[in-house]
């Protein structure tokens, strides 16, 4: 439990000792960094019901050097991460987030990070020489990876260069050398933008970069919070008290106390070494290898025994995607009706589109033109632009989350001709795996919105639906649900 007048360090050791007492985390000597983590972690994360991973007496490190994988990938432990209590379904977590983004966000501005002058994390330092990032077992996480990757479910802490803005963002992290690593920042993204803006002044750009954590951590710095805000602020609004920070000692970066393990340095203009490639949310290898800016690490702090978070992407259903779809899903509702859509019903960011590229709405029609405006929100709003592709528009009657349904209402209340509506020259990204059929070397891309709610104009005359009905169903269930082993 958290304490309401204690600042929290985002201990990553007292989420897991919350979630062992669940019987939620699994633990797993003697895999081997180079490949096997990655498809034990990937395997794991296609089962029903995955447990965490916790990988210990990894070949080649000293026992207690460990990573930990698939914090976020079940309804139990994410609805712990995001402090909503316990719940005993999917369906319960989807309901107790609703509308909370919107709570967190206008909190946040109360919960500032509060600064303490030590930590666990000051527990060992590396500097000068002694740096060595491959100290940790970072893992070769798919076969044709580029590199090994120490950064994935982490958090880069970085700083504005003329405002005193903080952002925590997750950025993924690649090992170049013992004191150099590539940070893959896509264009946009708020690190990207702060690193620009120190290019473009000829000034080295700071960097901390968080590689364990409370997973409430870079489940919220893997998120877009709003541009300006400082993601732990918006954490500290989650957890009802602030994150407690100590300094970076060389940047003056504020980093959680209690982290694991974090690397500090700087990222100098100019410096760019080519990285990836690397399997990625949305299932492919998308290109060639590209280039990222290189941070050179000055200095190492970790606690003993340390725990490295990993959180590696792969064709969907991998470790984040289902943490992704909730988050997503929730920020996107919040979005639809901020927007002045009304009767927006349920939103659904699905996994198999990375909860980017195919996202469901469900509305209660209410006038001519409602749905067409939800879904060319949906596809275009602040949370959802970036690389969305297909944004399906259904009645309140269908539960956007569930494929065969939505997909029974695009076969049966679509008209390919008249309910596609297409958008040309949209937010795309040259991670997109069809990028390269799109002629250009400029992140458009093109989106479509499927109308498949009944025809406004004839909804009246529209055929019902033939189902037993709501009432039929529930008798039943009552009468003859031994016949239906329920
Ligand atoms: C595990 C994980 C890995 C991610 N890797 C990257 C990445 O390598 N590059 C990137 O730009 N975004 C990546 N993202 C998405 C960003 O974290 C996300 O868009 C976030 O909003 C960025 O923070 P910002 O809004 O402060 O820029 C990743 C997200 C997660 C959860």
């Amino acid at each position: 439990m958290t304490n309401p007048n204690k600042a929290n360090g985002l201990d990553l050791r007292r989420w897991l000792e919350d979630i062992a007492a669940m019987r939620q985390v699994k633990e797993v000597p003697g895999a081997d960094w180079r490949l096997e983590l990655g498809a034990i972690s990937e395997l794991n994360v296609k089962k029903a019901d995955p447990m965490a991973l916790l990988f210990d007496e990894i070949p080649g490190y000293p026992a207690g050097h460990r990573v930990l994988t698939c914090t976020t990938s079940n309804a139990v432990r994410l609805a712990n991460i995001l402090r909503l209590g316990s719940v005993d379904s999917h369906q319960d977590l989807v309901g107790k987030l609703r509308g909370r983004p919107n709570a967190w966000k206008s909190r946040a501005a109360d919960f500032p990070p509060v600064e303490v002058d030590d930590g666990p994390v000051f527990e060992h330092v590396m500097s000068g020489d002694e740096v060595d990032v491959t100290a940790f077992p970072a893992p070769l996480w798919h076969e044709k990876d580029g590199g090994r990757y120490i950064g994935t479910g982490c958090m880069v802490v970085t700083r504005d260069l003329d405002t005193d803005w903080v952002n925590v963002g997750t950025y993924r992290v690649m090992i170049h050398d013992r004191n150099h690593v590539g940070l893959d920042m896509i264009p946009g993204k708020h690190g990207a933008i702060q690193y620009d803006k120190h290019v473009d002044a000829g000034k080295p750009f700071p960097v901390a970069i968080v590689l364990g954590c409370d997973p409430l951590g870079y489940t919220i710095s893997g998120i877009e919070v709003p541009y300006g805000m400082c993601e732990y602020n918006y954490i500290g609004a989650i957890l009802g008290q602030p994150v407690e920070v100590v300094r970076g000692q060389l940047t003056g970066l504020p980093i959680p106390s209690a982290a694991e393990i974090v690397l500090e340095g700087w990222a100098h203009p100019g410096d760019i070494k080519e990285e990836g490639p690397f399997g990625e949310f949305h299932g492919y290898y998308p290109g060639k290898q590209g280039t990222s800016p290189v941070v050179t690490i000055e200095r190492v702090y970790y606690r003993s025994q340390p725990i490295l978070l990993g959180s590696p992407p792969a064709k969907p259903p991998n470790d984040y995607s289902y943490s992704k779809a909730v988050m997503r899903s929730a920020l996107l509702m919040d979005a639809l009706q901020a927007a002045g859509v009304p009767d927006v019903q349920s939103v659904w960011a699905h996994e198999i589109g990375g909860a980017r590229m195919f996202n469901v709405v469900s509305i209660k029609q209410r006038y001519a033109g409602h749905s067409r405006q939800a879904g060319h929100l949906l596809l275009n709003c602040g949370v959802g632009a970036y690389m969305s592709r297909w944004a399906v528009v259904v009645d309140e009657d269908i539960d956007p989350s569930n494929l065969q349904e939505v997909m029974w209402a695009v076969a049966t209340r679509a008209d390919p001709e008249r309910d596609i509506d297409v958008l040309t020259r949209g937010m795309g990204s040259k991670n997109d795996p069809m990028f390269v059929t799109f002629g250009t070397d400029t992140a458009f891309n093109s989106k479509a919105v499927i109308d498949a709610c009944r025809p406004y104009d004839y909804l009246g005359r529209f055929p019902e639906v033939a189902e037993a009905s709501k009432a039929l169903q529930a008798e039943t269930r009552r009468k003859w649900g031994h016949v239906l082993d329920e």
